[in-house]
């Protein structure tokens, strides 16, 4: 079922799949060649998915994620052949979907490409919107574009082999979409968290078809990340320096980055603090341990990473459940608002 198609302003279109099984992009390349890049990982996990196909085998892990790994990608490319009519597919997560995006879009100045995306991360977040890199020294995704795939499918049986910090991880995603969207979304998560954590089929594509829904829209609406994508960002800023910190699951940085960025709303008055109540009940459904002490470590960090882009900064604050407000705000403010 192809469950979402999102066009971009005299560019591209993507078509989403769910409830499909993750073979299904066969049917879509037509007789295009193809080249499929992967990790050892699932390489190992679906040896199915990869017999008799050209595949080029990465390995694992963000820290894999660097020119290095391009130029390594780019040679298997040469040697099988490739030229602008080999469709390249991405079948991964997170870091597959945003090394394969980038190869594609320079190789011989862009060549088509998709995505199987395998975890509930790539699912509803790294594998739709085009953005994809690499991380450069010590900066992450520094080197990249905004490209969109030709189409993405998600096939919900490949996350019953993800780790289960992993699929939690991706549910701190999840929970972001509810708060910046959609009051009827995060109600639906709260009344049906054992069921979301068990994995039932039928819930977790609801989810995924929710969660695509409002990422395309956004998206569609700016693509280049000048202004609405941003709310995408709500729970990163701080969930970032908490996920290097503490070096925990990006997702769920994100969530406790949420209750943080959500204190850091009432501070400054832009939320009533019954909100920050709300959100703790929710999200503690799903990680118990959402609680982050703010250090000056992280302070520190913010700091630093802050250099790169001045004194002001779009910070995306809470007003309610499904209101998010991007605010161009004195990054000291927010630090005072972190500190008292
Ligand atoms: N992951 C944030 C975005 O795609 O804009």
């Amino acid at each position: 079922m192809i469950v979402k198609n999102y066009k971009i302003k005299n560019s591209s279109s993507t078509d989403i799949y769910i409830s499909q099984d993750y073979n299904y992009y066969l049917e879509l390349i037509g007789e295009r060649d193809l080249i499929i890049i992967t990790d050892n990982i699932l390489y190992n996990l679906y040896p199915e998915a990869f017999k008799n196909k050209k595949c080029i085998v990465i390995n694992h892990g963000e820290e894999n994620k660097t020119l290095k790994t391009v130029e390594k990608i780019i040679e298997n490319l040469i040697a099988f052949g490739a030229d602008r009519n080999t469709l390249i597919l991405g079948f991964g997560g997170g870091m597959i979907c945003d090394i394969t995006g980038f190869v594609a879009g320079v190789f011989m100045r862009g060549a088509s490409f998709g995505f199987v995306a395998t975890t509930l991360l790539a699912q509803v977040d790294a594998a739709i919107g085009g953005k994809n890199g690499v991380n450069f020294k010590n900066f992450k995704n520094y080197i990249g574009s905004i490209i969109q795939p030709e189409f993405v499918v998600c096939d919900a049986n490949l996350l019953k082999t993800l780790p289960k910090l992993d699929y939690i991880s991706g549910l701190g995603e999840v929970i972001k979409y509810a708060f910046i969207s959609d009051l009827s979304f995060f109600e639906y998560l709260d009344e049906n968290s054992n069921e979301i954590l068990n994995q039932n089929p039928d819930i977790l594509n609801y989810i995924l078809k929710k969660c695509v829904e409002i990422k395309a829209k956004i998206v569609e609406e700016d693509s280049n990340d000048f202004g609405l994508r941003h709310i995408l960002n709500f729970g990163h800023t701080i969930g970032h320096s908490i996920e290097i910190m503490e070096n925990i699951p990006h997702g769920i940085a994100v969530a406790k980055g949420i209750i943080e960025e959500i204190k850091i709303s009432v501070k400054l008055e832009y939320a009533d603090k019954s909100l920050i109540e709300i959100a703790e009940k929710l999200i503690s459904k799903f990680i118990p341990d959402y609680k982050c002490e703010i250090r000056q470590e992280h302070i520190d960090l913010l700091v630093k990473d802050k250099k790169k882009s001045g004194n002001m900064l779009n910070f995306v604050f809470l007003t309610n459940i499904g209101q998010p407000l991007i605010v161009k705000t004195d990054f000291q403010d927010i630090i005072k608002a972190i500190k008292s």
